[in-house]
C-alpha cells in the first residue's frame, strides 16, 4: 500500500473525461487499495482516480458515521437513477482543499458499478452517500462541485483557494 499525491485545481487532469476500466486486474485492485489509503490519510470521504492523476473510472468512498460507514470501491460507476427530489449539502473536495459550498443535487440516486470481484452491483444511496457518489462520479467526467454553484461563488472559491495556496506554500500546489 502506498499514498499517492493528490492534485489540486487548476491541474488540467481534473478536467478530463476518464476512460472506462476494461478489466479488473491486479493493478486496478492495487490502485483502489492505494486510493483508499490516500483518502483515509487526507482525510476525506471520497476520492476519484483523476485526483491522483489517473484518468480511469475508479472511485473509493467511506461516508462514515452512520449505516453507510463502509469502504466502497467502485469500478466504472454510473448513476442510473436520480430522484426528482433535491437536497442541499455542504461539499468540499480534496482537490480544492479547505473550501466548501452548499450544493444542490438529487436526494436519492442508484449507482451501477463493477466491484473488486468483477461483479456488477447496484446500490441505492441517500443522504451524504448520495451526494458523495454524485460528487465522485462527476470527477470522472471532469466536473467539480464548484461547477454546481453560481459563477460568483465559484470565482470567489477559486480566488480564495489560489491565494491561500500561494501564501501557504510560496506558489507550489498543495498536496503534490
Ligand atoms: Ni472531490
Amino acid at each position: 500500500m502506498a499514498l499517492i499525491p493528490i492534485i489540486t485545481i487548476p491541474d488540467p487532469v481534473l478536467r478530463k473525461v476518464s476512460k472506462p476500466v476494461p478489466e479488473v486486474t491486479d493493478g486496478v485492485l492495487q490502485l483502489l487499495a492505494d486510493m483508499a489509503e490516500t483518502m483515509y490519510n487526507a482525510p476525506g470521504i471520497g476520492l476519484a482516480a483523476p485526483q491522483v492523476s489517473i484518468n480511469h473510472r475508479l472511485i473509493v468512498m467511506d461516508c462514515g458515521k452512520d449505516e453507510d460507514s463502509r469502504l466502497l470501491k467502485m469500478i466504472n460507476p454510473e448513476i442510473v437513477r436520480r430522484s426528482e427530489e433535491l437536497a442541499v449539502l455542504e461539499e468540499g473536495c480534496l482537490s480544492i482543499p479547505d473550501q466548501t459550498a452548499d450544493v444542490e443535487r438529487p436526494a436519492f440516486v442508484e449507482v451501477k458499478y463493477i466491484d473488486i470481484f468483477g461483479e456488477e452491483q447496484y446500490l441505492r444511496c441517500e443522504g451524504l452517500l448520495a451526494a458523495c457518489v454524485q460528487h465522485e462520479v462527476d470527477h470522472l467526467d471532469g466536473v467539480l462541485f464548484i461547477d454546481h454553484i453560481s459563477r460568483l461563488k465559484r470565482d470567489m472559491i477559486v480566488r480564495r483557494f489560489m491565494k491561500e495556496m500561494r501564501q501557504s506554500t510560496g506558489g507550489a500546489p498543495r498536496g503534490r
